[in-house]
């Protein structure tokens, strides 16, 4: 059996494909079948007299994502998609579909998200699947290149990171267990085992917001750096973003060309990342608003909205780094300056909004402690974090890079729904 997407190095050969069928057309004597077979999809041509009868007939019945076993001859042509065609010479039936209830024609986004099972065999929806994967294995690829080790944090847990607004519960025998909104706290514990780490995995927020940007589930990658200070973690986050622009232009522009993506906004971003810190976007923001330019509620000291995300990424056309945040709209682990301003950096990109997050961590134990009373946090349910403080101690940071809004940014699909093979949101569980 070859793969469609191997079809160019068997050139005149035979060759057995086995798949769905994507659509057909023609009539009389020449059938045009295309195949998909999830490596890509190729144009395979049945003449009547070069197939058994009985092929041909079975051919002409199909219908679409009816699975099929086809032989024939591999022939490059530079005009057929993918540049090689096959020649049937037989043809073998696994499974006439039933009428498949997405066609061509348009269909409505509720309709489509209730057969999000079926609606992933469509081609934009294999490419941003493709893409996720690129994504996925570049950002690993990168990590684990550059001596960081995968160690992958609990889902059960005690207590909340991300401040306890948006848990989801969990009865976990006698006990109430939440699921994790962030792999972090655990990956620092991991750093100060192994030096530099990251975990990846699933995360929960019971986030009653409506955004394209917003999913209740939503997998995260989460590097932790010990001895590495603020600076060193916007670094390694840019560098990671660059490398995995560069794995995506070079093996998947036939993916980016199925959603209409041009490629050369990808290259225009493989640049230095601009940093600025709060206060200056702050000024920007108010100035645009004073403008005219966008409306928003947002004033200085404020968390950035969704329009102030828009506005910045718009602005830079690049994905740009903020820093040195009001440490009241920030998590109760970042550290802060002789200002008081956090040392967190989120890093906006242009369409998805915030892409990353991450902060140099408050390393001293009088000090967490408070904070942890501040934000009236259960002490006694960080009290092992605080051990990372007692044993060892080092200034250390890392950040969170959520895949679905990196692939919506990538790949210019701006609803994040559409970024991950089953989106869990307020108002969705099914399929
Ligand atoms: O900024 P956040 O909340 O940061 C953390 O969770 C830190 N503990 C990470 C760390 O430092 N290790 O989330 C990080 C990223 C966001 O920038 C965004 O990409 C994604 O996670 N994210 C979401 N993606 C989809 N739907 C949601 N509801 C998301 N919430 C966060
Ligand atoms: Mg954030």
């Amino acid at each position: 059996m070859v793969r469609v997407n191997e079809l160019k190095s068997h050139d005149g050969e035979s060759v057995t494909l086995k798949g769905w069928l994507y659509s057909k057309r023609g009539k009389g004597k020449m059938l045009f079948l295309l195949l998909r077979d999830g490596s890509g999809i190729c144009q395979c041509i049945v003449k009547k007299d070069a197939v058994p009868e009985a092929a041909f007939e079975t051919a002409k019945g199909l219908t679409q994502e009816s699975s099929i076993i086809l032989h024939g001859v591999a022939k490059a042509d530079e005009r057929a998609p993918g540049g090689v065609e096959v020649v049937a010479t037989d043809l073998e039936v696994v499974q006439v579909a039933e009428p498949y209830p997405i066609t061509p024609k348009e269909h409505g986004a509720g309709f489509l998200m209730d057969h999000r099972h079926l609606w992933l065999r469509s081609k934009r929806q294999m490419a941003l699947l493709r893409l996720r994967h690129r994504i996925l294995k570049s950002f690993r690829d990168f990590l684990d290149n550059d001596g960081f080790l995968c160690v992958d944090s609990p889902i059960f847990t005690p207590n909340a990171c991300e401040g306890t607004s948006t848990l989801f519960e969990s009865k976990y025998f006698d006990e109430t267990a939440y699921l994790t909104q962030s792999g972090q706290l655990y990956a620092e514990a991991s750093a100060m085992a192994l030096g530099k780490v990251y975990c990846f995995g699933p995360t929960f927020r019971a986030e009653k917001s409506k955004t394209r940007r917003h999913l209740t589930e939503f997998w995260m990658l989460e590097p932790e750096i010990a001895f590495a200070d603020l600076e060193e973690v916007c670094d390694v986050a840019e560098n990671m973003l660059r490398y995995t622009l560069q794995q995506v232009l070079e093996h998947n522009r036939q993916d980016l060309a199925d959603l209409d993506r041009d490629p050369t906004l990808l290259e225009g971003w493989d640049r230095d990342f601009p940093r600025l810190e709060y206060d200056d976007a702050a000024k920007m923001l108010m100035q645009w608003q004073e403008e005219g330019l966008y409306e928003s509620e947002f004033k200085p000291g404020d968390d950035l909205g969704a329009p102030d995300e828009t506005m910045l990424g718009e602005h830079y056309g690049c994905p740009v780094m903020i820093t040195h945040w009001p440490a009241e709209v920030k998590a109760f682990y970042m550290k802060q300056d002789d200002k008081g301003r956090a040392l967190g950096v989120d890093i906006i990109a242009p369409t998805a909004g915030e892409i990353v997050g991450g902060a140099a961590r408050e390393e001293s134990l009088e000090v967490l402690k408070q904070r942890i009373q501040d934000h009236d946090l259960p002490m006694e349910a960080f009290e092992w974090y605080l051990d990372l403080r007692r044993f060892g101690s080092c200034p250390h940071g890392g950040f969170g890079i959520g895949l679905e809004r990196t692939v919506s940014w990538i790949s210019g699909v701006e609803h994040v729904r559409e970024c991950i093979p089953y989106p869990r949101t307020i108002n969705r569980l099914t399929p």
